[in-house]
């Protein structure tokens, strides 16, 4: 195993190509540095160290995997060029570093029918027009037909074959897009709020997000080599990303690797950074494992950053150790150092986060474990200063920003809803010939919608005829239930899912409504409602006002208790709550709602203060 310039260890893995690092420096220099760890409060900080360790410490499967991959590389270039339809399962964890996950359809009986889920990644959402034509046409020619936008801005392919891996990826490089680092142990794809205001502290988050992507993207080259037979296709990164990329002032590289953050070992597990901006969570701020918000001076220039650390949301039926967890306040730094503060953050989830169990390797277990001081304290040491207190911030809002919205610049853009992020026969058709005929550029939004940018005011109204026509109504009449509501791709493709999500969400909204119906609720009475096949949370459920998490074939947990602005975790409220069952379990519960609600107090609200709580 690599270990980073401070970093202590007695025995240094020397990977297929990894070089080998110094062990620089002493047991005695280890104790000092470790008892520095426990301190309150750091004074004087240099460079951290990691505990010795004198028991060689269980490591995961995929530790090994990763370890002796050569970057990323090994088994999956060769398991790539055999004729079977599927990839070893060394392969399948590698190539999520590429952005791609094996799965095969459930739906079919019989031998399985193996193919690949492609996502992309794109920091804000943000897709040129040309990739988002490419990736339509990718879609139909190599796809199942239909394009899915996530809850990560991201686009994702289902049902490419293995055989055509390398046309589908190498186009989409070509073309100014990415795959590389949308899954695996590293950093996924940045989140910003995606809408194009010509505001200078949305273009500040979303210039951050660029930056944060490219300080943390892969280095060593595995993915030209595999999908583009070594071509470089991509920008240069702005000075002073590479600048925070070299610096090692204080121990968070490993010095000659070809991987300098992430070394042979990558991070312990997935890696998530959102950045926006005061009131707008449209990027569920909270979830991630870190969480930046642009904070402006007086004439409204972004000055610096409140950081959030330690969210998450994945977590396993029947074992209470994991859990959801918001990620808390860490403090404030001044813009010019916040690519030094991230890095010191991931050094600190690399160094310290544990690698013998994956169920327990998210950064949130670790700011559990310690308490938000102590990360601090490392984090501090990693990145040299200390971190200024936490600034006050206003009461978050969740924006959608669907329909019409001007820009700020004279242009226009278009917020469309997409139910569950699904693209497909005339919905799909339809935007493609909107996209292609007015030369649009699109942003991708973390609740699965797109947005349709810079719109000049002639063209509204036929954009609005099309849309139409194709199905894709604007909000107003769409009910609200689904307007907020999402749901996870779950069957038949993920291998993870125990019942329907994607599948099963319309009906049951379509049933809940008619439950409110029941109970005298109003059209415009509404909540955040959030389905997933399993408990990993991909739709992001325990941010919901009313969450449903598979938990057998037609079965579901249910929480309770997300705030309208996703600021609140909700709570399990029952279990194994059989399909068939809803209306017996739900109706009761919006009865209550409608009866005993306060002035304006959402479902949210209510739920937390009068059934989670209640005896
Ligand atoms: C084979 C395994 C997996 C597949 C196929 C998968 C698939 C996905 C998909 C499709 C999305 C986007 C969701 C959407 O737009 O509906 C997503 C996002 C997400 N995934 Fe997974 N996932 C897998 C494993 C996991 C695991 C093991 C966890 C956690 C332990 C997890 C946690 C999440 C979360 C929290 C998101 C929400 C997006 C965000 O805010 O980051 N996933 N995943
Ligand atoms: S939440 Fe579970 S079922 Fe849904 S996509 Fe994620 S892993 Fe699959």
């Amino acid at each position: 195993m690599e270990m980073s310039a401070g970093a202590a260890s007695f025995s240094v893995f020397d990977g297929l190509k990894a070089t080998k690092s110094p062990c620089a420096i002493t047991n005695f220099e280890c104790r000092r540095q470790s008892q520095l760890i426990s301190l309150p409060c750091v004074k004087a900080v240099s460079a951290p160290l990691k505990p010795p360790t004198a028991v060689p410490v269980k490591r995961s499967k995929v530790e090994i995997i990763k370890e002796q991959s050569n970057y990323l590389r090994f088994p999956l270039n060769e398991e790539l060029e055999t004729e079977a339809p599927n990839i070893n399962e060394a392969a399948v964890q590698l190539i999520k570093f590429h952005g791609s996950y094996q799965q095969y359809n459930r739906d079919e009986r019989g031998g399985k029918s193996y193919s690949f889920m492609l996502r992309t990644k794109q920091p804000s959402g943000k897709v040129p027009n040309k990739l988002y034509l490419v990736m339509d046409q990718l879609a139909d020619q190599f796809g199942i037909g239909t394009l899915r936008l996530t809850t990560r801005q991201t686009f994702q392919l289902h049902g490419v074959l293995k055989h055509n891996l390398k046309t589908v990826l190498s186009t989409i490089i070509k073309n100014m897009g990415s795959t590389l680092g949308a899954c695996g142990d590293l950093n996924r794809n940045v989140l910003a709020p995606p809408f194009p205001f010509a505001r200078k502290d949305y273009i500040f988050a979303q210039e951050t997000a660029d930056k944060i992507a490219a300080l943390l993207a892969p280095q060593a080259g595995s993915y030209y080599d595999l999908w583009v037979d070594g071509e470089k296709i991509m920008s240069a990164d702005p000075p002073d990303v590479v600048e925070a990329l070299k610096d090692n002032s204080h121990g968070t590289n490993f010095e000659g690797s070809p991987e300098p953050i992430y070394g042979t070992q990558f991070l312990p597990r997935k890696f998530k950074v959102a950045v926006t901006v005061p009131t707008d969570n449209s990027v569920d701020i909270l979830t991630n494992d870190i969480g930046l918000v642009v904070i402006c001076d007086d004439e409204g220039n972004p000055k610096g950053f409140d950081i959030y650390v330690g969210g998450g949301m994945g977590r396993t039926h029947r074992m209470e150790h994991t859990f959801p967890k918001l990620a808390e306040p860490l403090g404030y730094v001044p813009k010019e150092d916040i690519l030094y503060v991230i890095k010191a953050i991931v050094a600190t989830q690399r160094d310290y986060g544990r690698r013998d169990d994956r169920r327990m390797a998210r950064m949130k277990y670790l700011v559990h474990e310690w308490g938000i001081d102590k990360f601090r304290t490392v984090v501090e040491q990693y990145y040299g200063k200390q971190i200024e207190p936490f600034q006050e911030l206003p009461p978050w809002e969740f924006k959608s920003y669907l329909g019409w919205h001007e820009q700020g610049n004279g242009e226009h853009f278009y917020g469309v809803h997409v139910e569950n992020g699904r693209l497909k026969d005339t919905s799909k058709k339809v935007l493609r010939e909107i996209i292609e005929k007015f030369n649009l550029s699109i942003r991708l939004t973390p609740n699965q919608n797109l947005i349709l940018c810079d719109v000049r005011s002639s063209w509204m109204q036929e954009i609005s005829r099309s849309l139409r026509q194709g199905g894709l109504l604007h909000p107003r009449w769409v009910d609200s239930l689904n307007i907020t509501s999402m749901a996870c791709p779950a069957l038949p493709l993920c291998p993870l899912a125990v019942t329907e999500a994607e599948r099963g969400a319309p009906d049951i909204l379509r049933r809940i409504r008619k439950m409110f119906d029941k109970v005298g609720l109003r059209t415009s009475d509404s909540l955040v409602i959030r389905f997933t096949g399993c408990p990993n949370g991909c739709a992001r459920p325990y941010m919901a006002e009313l969450g449903f998490v598979g938990d057998g074939p037609n079965s579901y947990q249910i929480w309770l208790g997300g705030a309208p602005n996703q600021s609140r975790l909700a709570q399990t409220f029952m279990e194994k709550v059989k399909l068939q069952d809803f209306e017996m379990i739900l109706t009761p519960l919006f009865r209550a709602w409608k009866l005993r609600r306060m002035a304006g107090e959402p479902f949210g609200d209510f739920a937390i203060r009068v059934f989670v709580f209640s005896p």
